[in-house]
């Protein structure tokens, strides 16, 4: 039987539109590898906060970045993040984290040290039998990877979006976030020219997932 293509899928869109679901669902369907960038913000954002690094560019910004050393543990079909050899748990969705993590995004520095990080999960993925990698964020198909096979922006209402929130017992500041994060100068939350927008409002997850499964299917072998 051929081998079907490696495939590397970008997932877009503001916090709570479903992103993390729907990859989840396809990287289980098509044993895509899963990547949460916004776990690596969160992940650096708790470091930073850890060692009293204020979200400005500056001396102690850079010097605390060098510090970190990154790498990667696959669990399933995730991958994870590690830090020092940290590897992040739910203290990463903490209020604390919710917070601060746009403020720390915005920084150009940051975002410039997990560039070349999570473009060298394309390497992992492949050495570890994924068909592809299914990456979500906010600048996965604008900046991180452009020539994606497929490049997915999701979006849902925000009453919609703070249900989903409110269910999951996690009190966020979603649309002050997503504000923060449309608005920075460094890589900010944009619909990609290109990508296929998809609402996600008044539909289920498995709507959501079979929807962008028929749009996946035939390029894998394409
Ligand atoms: O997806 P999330 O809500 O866990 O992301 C946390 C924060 O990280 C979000 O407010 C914006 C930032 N982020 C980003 O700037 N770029 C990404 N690729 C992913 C997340």
């Amino acid at each position: 039987m051929t081998q079907p293509k490696f495939l590397i899928i970008a997932i877009d869109g503001g916090a709570a539109a479903g992103k993390s679901s729907t990859s989840r669902g396809l990287s289980e369907r098509f044993h895509l590898m899963h990547v949460d960038t916004g776990s690596f913000y969160r992940a650096t954002t708790l470091k930073l906060l850890e060692a009293g690094i204020a979200p400005t560019t500056d001396y102690a910004l850079v010097a605390g970045l060098q510090s970190l050393q990154l790498d990667t543990a696959i669990s399933g079909n995730n991958a994870s993040i590690t830090i020092n050899g940290w590897v992040p748990d739910e203290s990463i969705r903490s209020q604390k984290v919710n917070d601060n993590v746009s403020h720390y995004a915005a920084l150009p520095e940051l975002r410039a040290f997990l560039l070349d990080y999570q473009r060298s999960q394309v390497q992992v993925a492949r050495d570890n039998g994924f068909n592809g990698l299914v990456m979500e964020g906010r600048d996965i198909g604008s900046v991180i990877f452009p020539d994606a096979n497929l490049r997915l922006f999701l979006h849902a209402d925000p009453e919609k979006r703070a249900m989903r929130r409110a269910k999951e017992g996690i009190t966020d500041s979603i649309e002050k976030r997503d504000r923060i994060d449309s608005t920075r100068k460094a890589a900010p939350l944009q619909y990609p020219d290109g990508a296929i927008f998809l609402d996600t409002s008044e539909l289920s997850l498995e709507e959501v997932i079979e929807n962008v499964s028929k749009i996946v299917e035939p390029l894998r072998f394409a």
